[in-house]
């Protein structure tokens, strides 16, 4: 049963091949298909393609599939190729003629790109959310934990004092610049391509703006030939504000595997939110950071795979196009997953009180001591010279007191500012 069927069928193996995981995967863009088919026919009625008791028929007839969707009974059969097929063939069965009207000055290729757009625009919206639930988790924490200091590195080498409200706030204020990634796909994705049909336009005199305004785009994609090549460029957009999201956390990932070694044993979790060994007895593994740091590190690879399929290919539709869908649509529900798991886990997280009263970490204090004398008169280089000396001879002694106030420093975390940031951001996707 095809959609193009000219009375012979196609070989099962070719079937197979093309078909590919669109079966499974276009049940992702069912809400959106029916959706995108609504706003077609309300448009071709008001060019005259439809008469009003067609389109009343058409849309109640799609609304009955609408709810199937909703509860999770419509499927894909075995023999149709895709959703727009199916959803097609539903209609026609159950109205008879007029079903078959509704593909007029459409092709499944911008019917795809549509419904691609419709789903990218809510999903990124969803990445969006999990990243604002993540982004209050870590303000809530630099807040609460902003007088426990701990070392800051560079080199990994003691470097100078930090504090777990620096490290809290650092990760939330990092995850602005995400967002406005993410913004930036959202809006790349928040544009209508019905209309450019195979990619070239119709005869029909289709009215483009009614379909923007119905779908509740905010933009046109105007050029058929561009509003094409938008397959893969929105995608390819998505995938880099997910892999921005994804560098962020894998590097907070990262940070709580090291710190949970005993070496450093700045972090621990409840025990219930560790693993075990199969042969020590006495492991409390951090694997959730390890999954979480392989999988946003895997994240960071979609726009890679996006750019590697969709390099050099002809201008206009081309049949691997479709397999973005299998790159892209897995990516977003991944990343929601560790983005919650983090939520979970720093919820949890207990960090250790007076970290820095050990011995080790004496020279984390030889930058207040150097400021110190400058504060008392003495040049600058002159005073770094006499605290490196005393380093240098043994005779330096820390002084544990830290008076960092000037923005975004330990005291003064500007934690409100930052909400201020990514208040603004988020408000980009309403
Ligand atoms: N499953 C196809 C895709 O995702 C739908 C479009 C098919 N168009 C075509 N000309 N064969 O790209």
């Amino acid at each position: 049963m095809k959609l193009w069927s000219k009375g012979f069928e196609p070989d099962k193996m070719i079937e197979e091949f093309t078909v590919g995981a669109d079966r499974e995967l276009d049940l992702k863009l069912a809400r959106y298909d029916v959706q995108g088919s609504m706003a077609h026919i309300r448009m071709l009625e008001s060019i005259g393609l439809l008469t009003k008791d067609e389109l009343e028929v058409l849309l109640k007839g799609l609304s009955e599939i609408a709810e199937t969707i909703e509860r999770g009974e419509f499927t894909i059969e075995p023999g149709v190729e895709d959703v727009h097929s199916q959803v097609e063939f539903l209609l026609t069965s159950k109205l008879g003629d007029v079903g078959k009207k509704i593909h007029s000055g459409r092709s499944r290729n911008d019917q795809v790109l549509v419904d691609l757009k419709l789903f990218m625009r809510d999903e990124l919206r969803s990445v969006a959310k999990a990243v604002e639930r993540l982004f209050e988790c870590l303000q809530k924490q630099s807040e609460r934990y902003k007088g426990v200091l701990m070392p800051g590195y560079t080199h990994l080498q003691v470097a100078m004092p930090s504090s777990f409200g620096l490290w809290f706030g650092a990760y939330a204020e990092a995850l602005v610049d995400d967002m406005q990634m993410l913004a930036a796909a959202y809006k790349i994705a928040n544009q209508n391509p019905l209309g450019s049909a195979a990619g070239y336009g119709s005869s029909f005199p289709l009215n483009r703006t009614m379909t923007t305004e119905l779908l509740g785009f905010e933009a046109l994609h105007y050029n058929v030939v561009a509003a094409q090549m938008a397959r893969g460029k929105t995608e390819r957009a998505a995938a880099m504000a997910i892999g921005a999201v994804a560098s962020t956390l894998g590097h907070l990932a990262m940070d709580v595997c090291m710190w949970m070694c005993q070496n450093f044993g700045f972090v621990s979790f409840p025990d219930e939110l560790t693993t075990g060994s199969s042969i020590m007895p006495h492991k409390k593994n951090p694997d959730v950071f390890e999954i979480m740091r392989g999988k946003c590190n895997r994240l960071q690879s979609v726009q890679n795979e996006i750019a590697l399929l969709t390099a050099n290919l002809p201008l206009g539709y081309n049949r691997d196009l479709q397999l973005l869908k299998d790159i892209i649509f897995p990516a977003s529900t991944e990343l929601i997953q560790c983005l919650d798991m983090a939520v979970f886990m720093l919820e949890h997280i207990r960090v250790k009180e007076n970290i820095v009263d050990d011995p080790r970490y004496d020279y984390l204090f030889t930058v207040e001591e150097v400021n110190r004398l400058v504060l008392q008169g003495m040049p600058f280089r002159e005073a770094y010279k006499k605290v490196g000396l005393e380093v240098q001879d043994g005779t330096y002694k820390p002084v544990r007191e830290v008076k960092h106030t000037h923005e975004g420093s330990i005291s003064n975390l500007c934690t409100k500012q930052i909400a201020e940031k990514f208040s603004k951001v988020a408000a980009q996707f309403e």
